[in-house]
């Protein structure tokens, strides 16, 4: 199999780009606040979400509406995710994305307010960019908003942080919080770009199967690196979730059982990208590419 590394390029400033067009301008008043959001959003990160949903919706044919909008307002919940994720009261974290988190670089209601704007913005993106399509309007706010609720990404990171330092923790709820902190934001992309394909039912359900093993293949991946690799690569801090006593794959499961699920899920996932209708070679390719990232 070829890498990404060929293509994911272009994906990937397509995504900066539609970034910078489609957020208020840094100098918007307020703009301490609309510096923060552009700060944290624009400090760099791998784009998985938004090129993921660009790649699914260019597998099918014929015109369709630009999925950029879409894209975007994926990152915009996912840096929201980061940055609240990174405040004192959750993981605490100083560094994000190779910079000062947003906290450190302004304050703590700053930050909050940035990810509260970035949540909020990410649907105003939705409802303007696919306005004209009302069916498919619907259809992703509903996808987005299952995606990070209270019952998914939200649920995930409250038992992420109920099951801190707990002695007790099951394989069980260990797989409730990589299924719905992650893993739902994984999906959602290649769902969501599928909807903007014009993808059937049957369709979309491989599509979030798809999503569901490579979003699980990626937090695992994300626990393995936290143990294995320094700071300085990731971006972020290193060695954190075992200081925290978070609860993770490596913890419950050990570094070579962690290493193995991770590629069975991989293999799981590409199973469900060769049903993909087009040239899902790129998307096979980046899912083979995430289970040997090293950040
Ligand atoms: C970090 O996500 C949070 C997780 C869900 C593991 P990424 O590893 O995609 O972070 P960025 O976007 O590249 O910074
Ligand atoms: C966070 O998981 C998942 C989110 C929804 C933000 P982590 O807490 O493991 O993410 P990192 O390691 O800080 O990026
Ligand atoms: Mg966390
Ligand atoms: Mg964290
Ligand atoms: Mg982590």
């Amino acid at each position: 199999m070829e890498s990404s590394a060929q293509l994911l390029p272009a994906y990937v400033a397509r995504v900066e780009r539609g970034l910078d067009r489609l957020l208020p301008a840094a100098s918007a008043r307020p703009a301490r606040l609309h510096t923060a959001m552009r700060y944290s959003l624009q400090a760099g990160g791998k784009r998985l979400r938004p090129v993921l949903l660009l790649a699914a919706a260019e597998l099918f044919p014929g015109k369709r509406p630009d999925p950029l909008p879409a894209a975007v307002a994926l990152e915009c919940i996912h840096t929201y995710s980061l940055i609240h994720d990174d405040l004192p009261c959750m993981d605490n974290d100083d560094l994000r994305r190779g910079r000062p988190t947003a906290h450190k670089a302004f304050d703590e209601a700053t930050a909050l307010l940035a990810g509260d704007a970035l949540l909020t913005h990410a649907f105003a993106l939705l409802a303007s960019g696919y306005g004209a399509e009302p069916p498919l309007a619907t259809a992703l706010l509903r996808e987005l908003a299952s995606a990070a609720g209270s019952e998914r990404l939200i649920g995930g990171q409250m038992e992420d942080l109920l099951a801190e330092k707990k002695s007790d923790a099951t394989a069980e709820e260990l797989e409730f919080i990589h299924l719905n902190k992650t893993a739902a934001m994984i999906e959602a992309p290649l769902v969501m770009g599928a909807l903007i394909g014009g993808a059937s039912e049957p369709q979309r359900e491989t599509f979030r199967a798809a999503g569901r093993h490579l979003g699980l293949a990626f937090q695992i991946m994300d626990d393995i690196l936290d143990a294995t690799t320094d700071t300085a690569t990731l971006g972020k801090t290193a060695g954190k979730d075992a200081r925290a006593g978070k609860t993770t794959f490596v913890r419950i499961h050990g570094l070579d059982a962690s290493h193995k699920f991770a590629r069975e899920h991989t293999q799981k996932a590409l199973a469900r990208i060769a049903e993909f209708p087009g040239d899902s070679s790129f998307l096979a390719a980046l899912a083979a590419d995430l289970v040997a990232r090293n950040k």
